[in-house]
């Protein structure tokens, strides 16, 4: 059963492909395992806003172990902070806070640009730049991530009334959860070392685009692209291999252009699940809405997802 409670520690920025809305479908696809052994480990290789992360640490206290990853450094190195210097970031945040709120719109924009700016320069200092990433999370326009060809953050601001730029509570909640927590980055590839019997992975990578216009894979200057999609299908024959499992989210390219095989032909070894989620990459608010996602994984589970294929 998922757990919704406003208790419960959850995503401490917002992120695109966030899986809030896809808890249950993950959830009917977990392996048994999860359930009865005692000695778990979890891998998550791109771990995004971490809302799989946050929800199954809770979930299944059985997992002794968790093992985090992602490309993109300004997000690590927040998770870095929040597990190392909770206090300390909370600290800065609360003066950002105090700063921002009581500003009118213009100057409330002036200072956006003027923290962007900071941040684009990079401070030596890991926890004011933690604290930064999250401020621009918070007040830039939906709460993007994305930067340009010299790596820096571009999003323009984003006009909300009154954003929460300090959750200490949340943020005291994430802490907690993080010391078990082993946070990497760089390419997915090397979390492959941690597959084994009791370890269980899940993979959401960057989607395939179903169009030109739909897709949004820039996390970071690097693309992740086909021959990414590829590697990554290897990755699960090597967590296959090595007695682990796995779950892995993407776009479900067949149900758009029924010619479209690459999924059904890379995973063809394994469970297919078609489901349906909402989506909000599209920055035009009529054309967000439901669209078909992937769920593939490698064990047997106790419900079957498909949405009549
Ligand atoms: C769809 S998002 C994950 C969303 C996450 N599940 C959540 O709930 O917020 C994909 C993530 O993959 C990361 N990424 C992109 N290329 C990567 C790579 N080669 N290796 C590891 N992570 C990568 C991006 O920075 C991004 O955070």
């Amino acid at each position: 059963m998922i757990l919704k409670n406003n208790t419960l520690a959850r995503p401490f920025v917002k992120w695109v492909g966030g899986k809030t809305q896809l808890l249950s479908e993950i959830e009917a696809l977990l392996p048994h395992f999860l359930y009865s052994s005692k000695n778990i480990t979890y891998v998550e290789s791109f771990v995004g806003g971490g809302a799989v992360l946050f929800w199954i640490l809770q979930q299944f206290p059985n997992i002794h172990h968790a093992i985090i990853n992602d490309i993109n450094l300004d997000l690590i190195n927040t998770y870095k902070t929040i597990k190392e210097n909770p206090k300390e970031l909370i600290s800065i945040l609360k003066q950002i806070e105090k700063e921002y709120i009581y500003k009118s719109e213009i100057d409330r924009k002036e200072y956006f640009l003027l923290q962007r700016e900071l941040f684009n320069s990079k401070q030596e200092d890991i926890i004011l730049n933690s604290a930064l990433f999250i401020f621009l999370n918070k007040t830039c326009f939906n709460g993007l991530y994305r930067v340009n060809n010299a790596g820096k953050f571009n999003v323009p601001y984003g006009k909300y009334k009154k954003p929460t730029i300090c959750d200490e509570e949340n943020i005291l909640k994430c802490h907690e959860l993080l010391k078990k927590v082993e946070i990497l980055q760089g390419d997915f590839s090397q979390t492959l070392n941690y597959a084994g019997k009791n370890t269980f992975y899940y993979l959401d990578p960057p989607y395939k685009p179903i169009n030109k216009t739909s897709s949004f894979t820039a996390y970071s200057k690097e693309n992740f692209t086909d021959k990414d999609q590829i590697r990554l299908s290897e990755f699960c024959d090597n967590i296959s291999k090595k007695g682990g499992y796995f779950i892995l989210s993407n776009s479900d390219v067949n149900t758009i252009d029924k010619k479209d095989s690459f999924f059904d032909d890379l995973y063809s070894m394994y469970h297919i699940h078609r489901v349906m989620a909402s989506r909000m990459i599209n920055s035009n608010a009529s054309k967000r809405g439901k669209i078909y996602e992937i769920m593939i994984n490698n064990s047997e589970t106790k419900i079957r997802l498909d949405y009549g294929k």
